[in-house]
C-alpha cells in the first residue's frame, strides 16, 4: 500500500474553479465513478467538499497508467495533477467543478475497497434498513454529508447567538431520578445500589429550573434527550434539544428572542428572508380552524362549521351528533366535485383511523348536487351551505360530524391528506407560527384524571388560577409551541416559581402532597429558597434540521439513528448481555433467551 508522503493534500476536490486553471495541485479522496475509454480514464473523485473530474491519460502518464486501470469505486487515492479548463462541449453546468478537470501525473492507491452494497451517490433507491446497516457508507453519500454539515452549522449558530445574548452552556446529568409524567423513561440499573435505577433524562427540565434557582439567569444546552415512545418519522428514542431557560423575562421577551434565533439560523444557511414577528394563534383557534395544534399554514382548506344548516333534520347521524353537543364541520376541496367514488370510499377508511365514525360529502358538480344525505335536506339548505363555505360549482365538501375533539382530529388529518393528494403544498414556503394559550390540562380517560398538557411545572394564566381545582378544563397555561410547516419544532412555557402554586397544580393532576413530595421533593425544597420568575423553551434540533434539509424523516439528519422498532441494524443494539453482567446488576429477565443469541 502506498502513503500520502510527499503528496500531502493541498486542495479540496469540490473547491477547484476555473480561476485555478494551470495550477498543480494534490488531492486526496475516494473514487466515486470511473469511466474507461481505453488509453483515457475519467474518474469522479470525491472528498467532503465535493466531486471533481480527474483524467488519466496513458500518453502523458506512462507507467502509473496501469495502476489507474485497477481503480474501482470507493478506492482511496491521492493524486497530483494540473487543473485544465474543459472544452466548451464538455463543460458540466450541474457540477460546481464542471468547468475544469484535473490531468493526473501521479497516482497513489492508499486503500482498496470492497464493492459497496449500494451506490455511494445521491438519491439511491435502497431499503432504509440496508442504509442503516451500512450507515458509514450511507453517510459517505454527498446528500447525507450535506445534512450532517447543515446540522453542524445550525448548532454553531445556536451557540453563537445565545452566547452573544448572555446565555451560558451548562451541562446537566444523564443519570437521573425517574420522575413520572411525560413519556416512558429509559432505565439504567445501578450496580452500586442494588435494585435501584437511574432514568435517562426525557429533557433537562428540572435541572434547568434548578439552575435558575442557582442564579445563572440564562442557560442553554444542546442536549440529548431520551423517551421510550412509539417511533414515527419525526420521533426517535434519543433526540437532541436546544434547551433554553431564562430568569426575569416575560413570555413576549422569550418569543422575540427565539424569533431572532430562528432568523439567524435560517437566513444565511437557506438564503431566505424570514419575517418576524411570527404569527401567534391561540390553541383554541388552531383547533377550530385547522383541527390541529400544529397547523400547516402553507395552504388554506380550513375547517368550517355547518352545524347550523344541518341541525333539526331527519338525518339521524347529524341529529344525534348535534343533540350530544357535537358539531358538523367540513373542509372544501377546490375543483374536485368529480372525485371518484373509489377515492371517497378510501377517505372514509382514512378518517376512521382518526376516530371518526364516518365521512360524508357534498359534491357541487355540474350535473347537480351529490351527497349521501341529499334526501334529508332541501335544495335551499345545500345552497346555503354552498354560500357559507364559499363553494363554487365544481367544488367538493368533505363532512364529519362528531364530538369536537374527533372532528378536529379527523378533519385536521384529512386536510393534510387532501393537500398532499391535490398537490397544494408549496415546498418552498416556510410558515412559522406560535401556538399560545394552551389548555393547562388534558383529561386522560384511562386514568380518570387530569394530566399536565405541557408539564406540571408550567404556570397557569394568572386569571385562571382560581379555577385550578374547581374547573381545570377552563385553565389556560402560559405555554407556547413553535410550529413550522405543520411540525412542532419547539415548545416551552413560563414556570411556576411559588411552591404553594406548584402544590396546587400537583393536586390538580391528582398527586397527593406525599406523592408530590416523594417525586419532586427536591424541586419543591429548592423553590423555598428564593426562586426567580423563569421560563424557557426547547427546540427539537433534529426536526428543525430535517425541515431545513427538506427531508421527510429525522433519521436523515441523525448520523446514527434507530429504526422504527428502535434498533440499530449496524451495531445490533439493543442486545442481550452476559449472565454475569446481569448478576452484577441484580437483574433477572423474565424473557426466554432467543435461539440466535
Ligand atoms: P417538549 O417535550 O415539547 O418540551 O420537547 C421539545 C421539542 O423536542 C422535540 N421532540 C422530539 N424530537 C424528536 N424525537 C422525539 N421523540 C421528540 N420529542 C420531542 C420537539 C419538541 O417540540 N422540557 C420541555 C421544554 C420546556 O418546557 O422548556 C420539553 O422537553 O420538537
Ligand atoms: P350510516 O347511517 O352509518 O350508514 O351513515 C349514513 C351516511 O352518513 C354515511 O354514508 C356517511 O356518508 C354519513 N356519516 C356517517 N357517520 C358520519 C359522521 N360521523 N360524520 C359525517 N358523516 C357521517
Amino acid at each position: 500500500m502506498e502513503t500520502l508522503k510527499g503528496l500531502e493534500r493541498n486542495c479540496n476536490c469540490g473547491e477547484i474553479r476555473k480561476t485555478d486553471e494551470g495550477k498543480e495541485i494534490q488531492l486526496a479522496g475516494w473514487v466515486s465513478r470511473r469511466r474507461d475509454h481505453g488509453g483515457l480514464i475519467f474518474v469522479d473523485m470525491r472528498d467532503r467538499s465535493g466531486i471533481v473530474q480527474i483524467v488519466f491519460d496513458e500518453a502523458a502518464m506512462g507507467k502509473d497508467f496501469s495502476k489507474a486501470e485497477t481503480l474501482r469505486n470507493e478506492f482511496v487515492i491521492g493524486v497530483r495533477g494540473k487543473v485544465r479548463a474543459r472544452s466548451e462541449e464538455t463543460v458540466n453546468p450541474k457540477m460546481a467543478t464542471g468547468e475544469i478537470e484535473v490531468i493526473v501525473n501521479e497516482l497513489r492507491i492508499l486503500n482498496k475497497a470492497k464493492t459497496p452494497p449500494f451506490y455511494i451517490q445521491d438519491g439511491v433507491d435502497v431499503d432504509e434498513n440496508v442504509r442503516l446497516r451500512y450507515r458509514y457508507l450511507d453517510l459517505r453519500r454527498p446528500e447525507m454529508q450535506k445534512n450532517i454539515i447543515l446540522r453542524h452549522r445550525v448548532a454553531k449558530i445556536m451557540r453563537d447567538y445565545l452566547d452573544e445574548h448572555g446565555f451560558l452552556e451548562i451541562e446537566t446529568p444523564m443519570l437521573c431520578r425517574s420522575t413520572p409524567e411525560g413519556a416512558r423513561d429509559f432505565l439504567v440499573p445501578s450496580r452500586l445500589n442494588p435494585g435501584q435505577f437511574y432514568a435517562l433524562p426525557q429533557s433537562p427540565q428540572i435541572f434547568k429550573q434548578l439552575l435558575m434557582v442557582s442564579g445563572f439567569e440564562k442557560y442553554f444546552q444542546i442536549v440529548r434527550c431520551f423517551r421510550d415512545e412509539d417511533l414515527r418519522a419525526d420521533r426517535q428514542p434519543e433526540f437532541t434539544q436546544l434547551d433554553i431557560e431564562t430568569s426575569f423575562l416575560n413570555q413576549e421577551d422569550i418569543l422575540t428572542l427565539m424569533e431572532g434565533l430562528i432568523k439567524r439560523i435560517f437566513e444565511p444557511t437557506l438564503n431566505v428572508k424570514i419575517e418576524t414577528p411570527f404569527r401567534r394563534m391561540s390553541w383554541d383557534e388552531a383547533m377550530e380552524r385547522f383541527g390541529s395544534d400544529k397547523p400547516d399554514l402553507r395552504f388554506g382548506m380550513e375547517l368550517q362549521d355547518i352545524s347550523e344548516f344541518v341541525k333539526g333534520s331527519d338525518f339521524k347521524v347529524f341529529a344525534s351528533v348535534l343533540e350530544n353537543g357535537g358539531q358538523v364541520k367540513v373542509i372544501k376541496v377546490d375543483d374536485y366535485a368529480n372525485i371518484p367514488r373509489r377515492e371517497l370510499d378510501n377517505l372514509v377508511e382514512y378518517v376512521k383511523i382518526y376516530g371518526a365514525k364516518g365521512l360524508a360529502w357534498i359534491q357541487y358538480s355540474e350535473e347537480g348536487i351529490k351527497s349521501p344525505f341529499k334526501k334529508f335536506y332541501s335544495e335551499e339548505t345545500f345552497e346555503k351551505i354552498k354560500q357559507a363555505t364559499g363553494c363554487k360549482t365544481g367544488d367538493l365538501l368533505l363532512v364529519v360530524g362528531d364530538k369536537p375533539s374527533v372532528v378536529a382530529q379527523a378533519l385536521g388529518e384529512l386536510r393534510l391528506e387532501m393537500a398532499r393528494r391535490r398537490n397544494l403544498i408549496d415546498e418552498n414556503k416556510l410558515c412559522f407560527l406560535w401556538i399560545v394559550d394552551f389548555p393547562m390540562f388534558e383529561y386522560v380517560e384511562e386514568e380518570k384524571r387530569y394530566k399536565a398538557m405541557h408539564h406540571p411545572f408550567t404556570a397557569p394564566r394568572d386569571e385562571d388560577v382560581e379555577f385550578l381545582l374547581t374547573n381545570p378544563e377552563k385553565v389556560k397555561a402560559k405555554a407556547y409551541d413553535i410550529v413550522l410547516n405543520g411540525v412542532e419544532v419547539g415548545g416551552g412555557s413560563l414556570r411556576i416559581y411559588q411552591s404553594d402554586l406548584q402544590k396546587k397544580v400537583f393536586q390538580a393532576i391528582g398527586l397527593t402532597d406525599e406523592e408530590a413530595r416523594a417525586k419532586f421533593g427536591f424541586l419543591m425544597d429548592a423553590f423555598e429558597y428564593g426562586t426567580p420568575p423563569h421560563g424557557g423553551i426547547a427546540f427539537g434540533l433534529d426536526r428543525l434540521v430535517m425541515l431545513m434539509a427538506k427531508r421527510k424523516s429525522i433519521r436523515d439528519v441523525i448520523p446514527f439513528p434507530k429504526t422504527q422498532s428502535a434498533i440499530d441494524p449496524m451495531s445490533h443494539a439493543p442486545n442481550e448481555v452476559d449472565e454475569k453482567q446481569l448478576r452484577e446488576l441484580y437483574i433477572k429477565t423474565t424473557v426466554k433467551k432467543s435461539a440466535n443469541s
